[in-house]
């Protein structure tokens, strides 16, 4: 297994962020939209991958976009296909230097990782807020009610107990902060409101829309990961404008439904009133937090922990899919063909 946490591509790069890189297609509105196997623990990036967690991603964020298209009328999603497109083919042809991934002879090798990383999405303009639906009350939410029996503003019965499911999923938007700035949870009227400074006159029909279509992608979301024995407690989207067509559309974009989006519960070891384990990074927050490295910069983690998240990562995927886990590229015929 290899695990890809730095990609150089001399093409022009639009955004690193703190697991994807996307660089533009030339001659192309689309963006190759490149997952890393890079992992961030309490918003900071750690020194070590975690081997196939960008192919994971790739994979199962993929399979939801498919799942939901066919089970929500009108969803419209970024993703266009899997893999590297043909015009980038020359990617293989890329002159050797330290900074290519592609340097020493492992050319090969490294193309089809960043293969199996990649998809070709439309590139649009992302609205500045993390569309999040909580369908169970626990971390932040669960942080604010122990406080004054609010989440972010929206006053809950009395008497919840922790990890406990509300009689209906909630969305609970927060701010799109800049790297390294938390985001802060804001209230729906908030979020219009910051919506409105990029779209004055339809502003509201675009809140609402997005709302409508993230509980919507719970609600669908958590029936299918029920069946699988899988809880999603909560989870958070990103949604973008395509203003091409008549009228504009609002269009889901970026990862869906994979760990590192949302927490994913074992449905067989959930028990109310107490916080349960994530299908997800852990062992990771654990790690750090027992060695006193939460927040720090630069940390390297032993091979069990990262082992262990692999691990995980794979068994959220095959939980989900269906399908055991594959380390293999396998769309690049159909796809490239
Ligand atoms: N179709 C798209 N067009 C343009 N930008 C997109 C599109 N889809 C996603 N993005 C943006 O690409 C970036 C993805 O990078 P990444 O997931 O590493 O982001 P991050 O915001 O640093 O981290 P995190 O999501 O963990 O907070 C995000 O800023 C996202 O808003
Ligand atoms: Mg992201």
């Amino acid at each position: 297994m290899t695990t890809l946490t730095k990609i150089d591509l001399q093409y022009e790069k639009i955004a690193s962020g703190k697991v994807r890189e996307l660089y533009r297609i030339p001659g192309s509105e689309s963006l190759l939209f490149i997952t890393t196997d890079r992992i961030s623990c309490f918003d900071v990036i750690l020194e070590t991958g975690i081997p196939e967690k960008g192919a994971i991603l790739t994979r199962l964020s993929s399979f939801w976009f498919q799942l939901l298209q066919a089970r929500i009328p009108n969803l419209r999603t970024h993703l266009l296909t899997l893999g590297i497109p043909p015009s980038l083919q020359t990617i293989r042809h890329l002159p050797r230097s330290n900074h290519s991934p592609f340097a020493g002879n492992q050319d090969q090798v490294l193309y089809e990782e960043i293969q199996k990383r990649s998809m070709i999405v439309q590139r649009l303009k992302v609205f500045p807020i993390e569309s999040i639906v909580r369908g169970y009350i626990t971390g932040s939410a669960w942080a604010s009610y122990k406080k004054d029996g609010t989440m972010h503003g929206v006053t809950l019965p009395e008497g919840l107990q922790e990890s406990q499911k509300f009689d209906k999923p909630v969305w609970t938007p927060s701010t799109k902060a800049e790297q390294g700035v938390k985001d802060e949870n804001i209230s729906p009227e908030e979020a219009a409101s910051i919506i409105r400074q990029t779209y004055p006159e339809d502003y509201t029909e675009y809140a609402a829309r997005i709302e409508e279509l993230s509980l919507a992608i719970y609600h669908e979301a958590s029936v299918y990961a029920a069946e699988r024995g899988i809880i999603i407690a909560d989870t958070k989207l990103e949604f973008a404008l395509d203003e091409s067509t008549s009228p504009p559309s609002v269009v889901l974009v970026d990862e869906v439904l994979t760990p590192d989006s949302s927490r994913f519960w074992s449905a067989e070891k959930y028990e109310v009133g107490r916080p349960q384990d994530s299908l997800d990074k852990q062992f990771v927050r654990d790690w750090l937090i027992d060695k006193a490295l939460k927040g720090k910069e630069g940390v390297k983690l032993p091979r069990e922990i990262v082992e262990r998240t692999s691990a995980t990562y794979i068994e959220a995927y095959e939980m989900l899919v269906g399908e055991k886990w594959r380390d293999e590229v396998t769309f690049l015929n159909s796809e490239l063909a």
